[in-house]
């Protein structure tokens, strides 16, 4: 008889709704960009992290599809933000064998911006131990219908026969058809709603709900979301967990 402890569930895709920037700041007295910067230094202890807890792909919702709604002074605020992040992290990347990429509609995004995205995917390519995916100018729904928009015109130049179109099909034409889908999506600062984040790809996904905000993440948070991932039964449809 064999007393080999199963093997532990790790998630191997965590994908984050970092939310909650905002309200710490106010609570704190400063402005909604000072969140935002802090949010960025979780960013970069999450991502040191992830790869010490099996996590091999790591996405992360950095600005949606409705995020243009706000002021602009918040929206230039981000921006500004991303492209600094680019700028600093790129060696970090590089020295921590991180391979970066982006999800989203770039067409929007400012040409500097969209020119440091770029960039860093092309160095990073060949990285290995962690696949850190920023979803920026994201929208479960926009990227379910660009894929559809770029489907028909394949199949209005023949290139796609209509009844060969499998779930597969429609995956590859996805932003992350390089990715598996998630594991574990966790979402911070106590909202419990998706808010347009992988809407095809979070179909069999646990979530995990934290009350801390965004910037109050610290490893030990992630620690405890993994554990509570680890105590759920995946069932996929089928009558015992798999
Ligand atoms: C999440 O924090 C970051 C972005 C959406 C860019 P919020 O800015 O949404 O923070 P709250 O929800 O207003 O507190
Ligand atoms: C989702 O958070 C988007 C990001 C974290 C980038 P929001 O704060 O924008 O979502 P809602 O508006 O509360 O649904
Ligand atoms: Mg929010």
């Amino acid at each position: 008889m064999s007393h080999d402890s199963p093997p532990q569930k790790t998630a191997r895709h965590v994908a984050v709704v970092m939310d909650g920037n905002g309200r710490w700041a106010s609570a704190r007295g400063l402005e909604r960009l000072k969140g935002h910067a802090r949010g960025v230094d979780r960013v970069r202890e999450i991502v040191k992290v992830a790869p010490n807890y099996g996590i091999e792909y790591l996405t992360i919702f950095a600005f949606s599809t409705e995020n243009w709604k706000r002021s602009a002074r918040e929206v230039l605020g981000l921006m500004a933000l991303f492209r600094r992040f680019i700028r600093k992290e790129s060696d970090t990347m590089m020295r921590d064998d991180v391979r970066v990429r982006f999800v989203g509609d770039r067409v929007r995004l400012d040409k500097k911006l969209s020119a440091l995205m770029e960039g860093l995917e092309e160095r990073t390519r060949h990285n290995r131990t962690l696949n850190l995916t920023v979803a920026l100018n994201y929208g479960g729904r926009d990227e379910i219908t660009r894929a559809v928009r770029r489907m028909a015109k394949a199949v209005k130049s023949g290139m796609l026969e209509p009844d060969s179109i499998t779930e597969d099909t429609l995956n590859d034409y996805l932003d992350t058809a390089d990715l598996p889908d998630p594991d574990l999506i966790i979402r911070t600062s106590g909202e419990h709603r998706t808010s347009n984040f992988l809407t095809w790809q979070a179909a069999y996904a646990e979530y995990v709900f934290t009350q801390t905000a965004w910037p109050d993440f610290y490893e030990a948070e992630l620690v405890e979301a993994l554990e509570q991932y680890r105590n759920r039964d995946r069932r996929f449809g089928a009558s015992e967990a798999v």
